[in-house]
């Protein structure tokens, strides 16, 4: 009988597969079918730093005055006004009710007075903490330099406050993300969450305005998180979790031969619930015993960049190939 039992941050997980921060992570009810059914850790959802900082003042104007430099932000905020203190209260209903890590999450986009607020998460009994890094960075006169500074201020700032591991959640844009994650792990991160799903506004051609809607992921997006995780693994001295389109235990398991210690899921649990975690959970089983693995060690990262024998299949040399190859 296959293990699945990993490792990450230090944190011991009976299983690699992880339930993402999402509107499903709200609910003590849905953590604990999470933990029914195979997860390994629960990501809370997202406490956001508007929410922090609004908690002194009115949120509404927080919100506003955010609206612009972070929309997305908006369409993650529950329909009722959930503050600081309610997130401690989940934070702390979740540590009763299950055996598995929880890990709490901060959604920021630069420094503050709230981030010694971590400290109040880490106190509420979060085992870890992600911080989901979420800007929209379009100020011409802000160089990408300064930006990463930026956010490695926060994680800086995040790491003096807190003892328990913190897991930076990135977006995929960046000019150089090896670069990044290592300033990042420099600063105190113990994981690196690839990738934060960006949420594009749309145009209504009815109402001539723009609009957000909320859409799940597909498979097909997981091709972005694969191909960084198997070029970050063994470069970075973090833990790598894999976050967009994993919705099979396929998916899952080509992420962890990547190089991921887990795997986050959201969309597939949405649509199809959180029982689906036990159907991924036997599938990532049956492909071990059928290869004869006892263990996860065995297998992950063997097809990282820095193991498999054609280490261009990770960079530039595949896409020449692909381009040229195509004759229509
Ligand atoms: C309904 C919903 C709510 C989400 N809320 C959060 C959140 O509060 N904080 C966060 O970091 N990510 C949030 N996410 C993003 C997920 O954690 C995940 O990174 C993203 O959906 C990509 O993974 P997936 O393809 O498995 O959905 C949310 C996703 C969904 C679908």
């Amino acid at each position: 009988m296959a293990d699945l039992s990993t490792e990450f941050m230090g944190l011991r997980l009976p299983s690699p597969l992880v339930l993402a921060s999402s509107a499903l992570s709200n609910r003590v009810e849905n953590l604990e079918a999470a933990e029914g059914h195979g997860a390994g850790a629960v990501v809370l959802r997202s406490l956001f730093e508007e929410q922090i900082e609004a908690a002194g003042t009115r949120l509404d104007e927080a919100l506003a005055r955010q609206s612009e430099s972070n929309p997305e932000a908006r369409t993650y905020f529950p329909p009722q006004r959930v503050g600081p203190h309610e997130y401690l209260a989940l934070v702390q209903k979740a540590r009763a009710a299950l055996r598995i890590p929880v890990i709490a999450s901060l959604n920021c986009c630069a420094p503050g007075s709230w981030t010694g607020y971590a400290r109040e998460i880490e106190g509420a009994g979060a085992h870890a903490l992600e911080v989901n890094l979420y800007s929209v960075e379009a100020d011409p006169a802000i160089s990408g330099d300064e930006i990463e500074k930026r956010y490695v201020e926060i994680v800086a700032g995040i790491h003096a406050a807190v003892k328990i591991p913190i897991a930076v959640k990135l977006s995929p844009y960046f000019t150089s993300l090896p670069h990044v994650a290592n300033q990042l792990v420099a600063a105190g991160a113990r994981g690196i969450v690839l990738f934060n799903r960006f949420l594009q506004p749309d145009i209504s051609l009815e109402r001539l305005a723009p609009h957000s809607v909320m859409n799940l992921s597909s498979p097909a997006e997981a091709l972005l998180p694969l191909r960084w995780i198997g070029l970050l693994h063994g470069r970075v001295k973090a833990d790598l979790a894999a976050s967009t389109g994993v919705h099979d235990a396929a998916g899952a398991l080509k992420q962890l031969l990547a190089g991921a210690r887990v795997v986050q899921i959201a969309s597939a649990l949405v649509r199809n619930g959180v029982p689906y975690l036990g159907t991924v959970a036997a599938g990532i089983e049956e492909w071990m015993d059928r290869r004869g693995h006892s263990t996860l060690a065995e297998f992950q990262g063997t097809l990282s960049q820095r193991e498999v024998a054609d280490p261009g299949a990770f960079e530039r040399a595949q896409y020449v190939h692909l381009i040229l190859a195509q004759n229509i």
